[in-house]
């Protein structure tokens, strides 16, 4: 394990935006990432893990120490006729990891097929796409304290998931690396699994039908969700982006009923508190800046609530269009539109 200094980030966000770490340095395993706690870098530095770089908006240098999460491998905890447990370590990639699931007919997390990203971010902000969240399937994770070493393990009800929320965004936030991740997932190949494919949100159904799939498979349902995600949102590889840039609000039964009157087609998800969820995207598109670009910067013309590098934006020209965004939206509609990204 080495440390490095001046370290680019430009391949390590998918914003791609060219900023670079103080220092740097890469974990493969737990005994490694106890090494690392023991020099003086780590004890005299702030630390920022990285996982995919594919939820971070970089305004700046980074000072302090960047830990980037290699730890690798995938396994099989325990399984009963119906159910496995799989445990994949936090540096795998997230979509690798759904691919190793849908080869095995372990079904659960194929609505997240494509999400980017690494393993162990997906608990930060309980990873969520097309009617399912990593919350469902979820059995327990390890993470190690930051400041003691020790590993420690969370259950569900330890995390506090809720949308694009969990307690290591607030009450734990900073405090420790998660390490690796396990899922309860259905084994299909089992005649006695029940298990019932989510395909109601969206385009789903309708994708599936388009490729002429009438017997569902945990496969086809990837390769429909697969199909829908690469039609709206941009690939990072080719446009630098991080997914949806901000969270979608809810509002109050008040607000909604004098929003609706103002606009009859506004969307609306009725949450089980009585508010009710308004796409963001609907938001931005309404103030005009779908697909419009900004210097090097623009919200994306097939999902408003992405926005994108055109190629040689700074992390702070982002953020500046992030914040006209949120401005315009709350003039509108009254409705404060909050970052999904972290920004730092
Ligand atoms: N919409 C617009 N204009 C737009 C975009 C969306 O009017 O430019 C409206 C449409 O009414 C559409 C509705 O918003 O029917 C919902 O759009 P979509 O299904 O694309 O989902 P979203 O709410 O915009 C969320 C997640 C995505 C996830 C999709 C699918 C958040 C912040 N985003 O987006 O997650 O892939 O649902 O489940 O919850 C991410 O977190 O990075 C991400 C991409």
């Amino acid at each position: 394990m080495q440390i490095q200094e001046n370290k680019p980030l430009d391949k390590l966000n998918t914003f791609g935006l060219s900023v670079s770490a103080q220092y740097f340095a890469e974990v493969n395993s737990v005994d490694e990432f106890r090494e690392l706690m023991q020099t003086t870098v780590y004890k005299n530095n702030h630390k920022l893990i990285l996982g995919g770089g594919s939820n971070i908006l970089f305004t700046g240098e980074v000072n302090g120490l960047v830990v980037k999460n290699s730890i690798k491998g995938i396994s099989v905890v325990s399984e009963t006729e119906t159910e496995v447990i799989v445990k994949a370590n936090a540096g795998e990639l997230w979509h690798e990891f759904v691919l190793w699931c849908i080869e095995r007919n372990y079904a659960g997390i194929e609505n997240l097929s494509l999400i980017p990203g690494l393993v162990g971010a997906a608990p930060m902000q309980n990873i969520g796409a097309y009617g399912v969240e990593i919350k469902d399937v979820f059995q327990e994770l390890e993470a190690i304290d930051k400041e003691t070493g020790e590993l420690v393990k969370f259950n569900l009800n330890d995390c506090e998931f809720g949308y694009r929320e969990s307690v290591f965004k607030h009450k734990h936030k900073n405090k420790f690396f998660i390490t690796s991740v396990s899922f309860k997932l259905t084994k299909l190949s089992s005649p006695k699994a029940i298990y019932k494919f989510k395909t109601d949100y969206g385009d789903i159904k309708n994708t599936l039908s388009e490729m002429q799939v009438y017997d569902f498979s945990i496969k086809a349902v990837s390769d429909a969700v697969i199909k829908i995600r690469n039609s709206k949102l941009p690939n990072p590889k080719e446009l630098g982006n991080a997914g949806s840039f901000f969270k979608n609000p809810s509002i109050n039964k008040e607000l909604f009923e004098e929003l609706v009157l103002k606009y009859p087609v506004m969307p609306s998800f009725p949450q089980k508190d009585g508010s009710l969820k308004i796409p963001a995207g609907w938001l931005i598109e309404q103030c005009g800046w779908k697909g419009k670009v900004v210097g090097n910067t623009g919200s994306h013309k097939s999902q408003a609530l992405v926005l994108v590098n055109y190629g040689n934006a700074t992390g702070n020209e982002i953020w500046n269009l992030a914040l006209e965004i949120q401005k315009s939206v709350k003039e509108k509609f009254g409705i404060e539109i909050m970052p999904e990204v972290n920004v730092v």
